[in-house]
């Protein structure tokens, strides 16, 4: 009896505890936003060919959920810099950095990307402008949404392709522009919320039956992108079109869309570029413990089920 009792506050305190620490950030007071501007000026200066950056997505803060789910990414993110085998220069978060967009996201997405070691550098999301006032607030937080900058020997390209389907002229016009400044230097990359092909065949978002999809594809494949990086479905993917690599990375708060054995685990990407050479790890971070309980557990055995005896 008494060890049941004793099993039972031990669960009790683990599951609290893994639950209480983003009550603590709500009350901390705002930090001035480091917008992407600011954290462009404090990676200006790197040198060197070697180096990484760390990309992740669709973290949708503002909800007990998925601030404590990216607060724990958040840990394991900052534990990338130890053994300091690899000069890590930046965050880059793929969009939907809020639930819906609303103040109150922004404040706590504010507050949690403070406690990221390294500058963070976002692109926008579908969700960061449904709320009325969400495009204001993302530009006062974040900063402009088509935005380019070189660093070291890579050019790293950040556009907005949160409208439904569709990806303006102009915006081409933009795209082909920077890509071909992005000649000068060894490497590029695009970083932007919806893929232009979706990661899996079963899935209400498909970019491929819309016009901007082939064409956007056609034009990294010309200016030898080396990794679009992309959020949007709650999963880690990789695909290879043209020479491209796609890289799907939205794992970083909300609850996933596919089993954990399809992709469907929170996820953040490490990227290595070492000279003419680029590769990167897909880190698989484990859910807090109060989602493990609640949440993955039982998505494991519905999923499970429905592997075993419905497909
Ligand atoms: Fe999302």
């Amino acid at each position: 009896m008494k060890i049941k009792k004793f099993l039972l506050a031990a669960f009790a305190i683990v599951f609290l505890g893994s639950l209480v620490p983003i009550f603590f950030v709500y009350l901390e007071k705002e930090p001035s936003p480091q917008t992407n501007a600011q954290a462009l000026e404090r990676i200006k200066n790197n040198q060197g060919e070697l180096f990484g950056f760390i990309v992740l997505g669709d973290s949708h803060t503002g909800i007990i959920p998925t601030d404590s789910t990216f607060l724990k990414v958040i840990q394991d993110v900052n534990m990338e810099g130890r053994w300091k085998k690899l000069p890590i220069d930046f965050v880059a978060d793929l969009g939907d950095v809020t639930f819906r967009g609303s103040a109150w996201d922004y404040k706590v997405f504010n507050k949690l990307r403070s406690k990221i070691k390294w500058p963070v550098i976002s692109a926008i999301g579908n969700h960061d402008d449904d709320n009325k006032e969400g495009a204001a607030l993302f530009a006062r937080y974040v900063g402009p949404r088509d935005f380019s900058f070189a660093e070291r020997n890579s050019y790293f390209i950040f556009t907005d392709n949160n409208r439904d389907q569709t990806y303006p002229d102009e915006q081409f016009a933009w795209l082909e522009g920077e890509l071909k400044k992005s000649q000068a230097y060894k490497h590029r990359f695009i970083f932007m919320h919806k893929s232009p092909i979706s990661a899996r065949f079963h899935h209400f978002y498909r970019p491929e039956v819309s016009s901007w999809s082939q064409r956007f594809m056609k034009l990294c494949e010309q200016y030898k992108v080396d990794i679009v990086f992309t959020g949007h479905e709650h999963l880690f993917r990789e695909q290879e079109f043209g020479g491209v690599r796609y890289v799907v990375s939205g794992g970083a708060g909300m609850p996933l869309d596919v089993p954990r054995w399809e992709g469907g685990f929170l996820n953040y990407v490490v990227v290595r570029v070492n000279g003419d050479y680029v590769d990167y790890e897909v880190e698989q971070v484990f859910p807090p413990v109060w989602r493990f309980v609640t949440l993955t557990i039982w998505q494991d055995a519905f999923y499970f089920l429905r592997d075993a005896f419905f497909r």
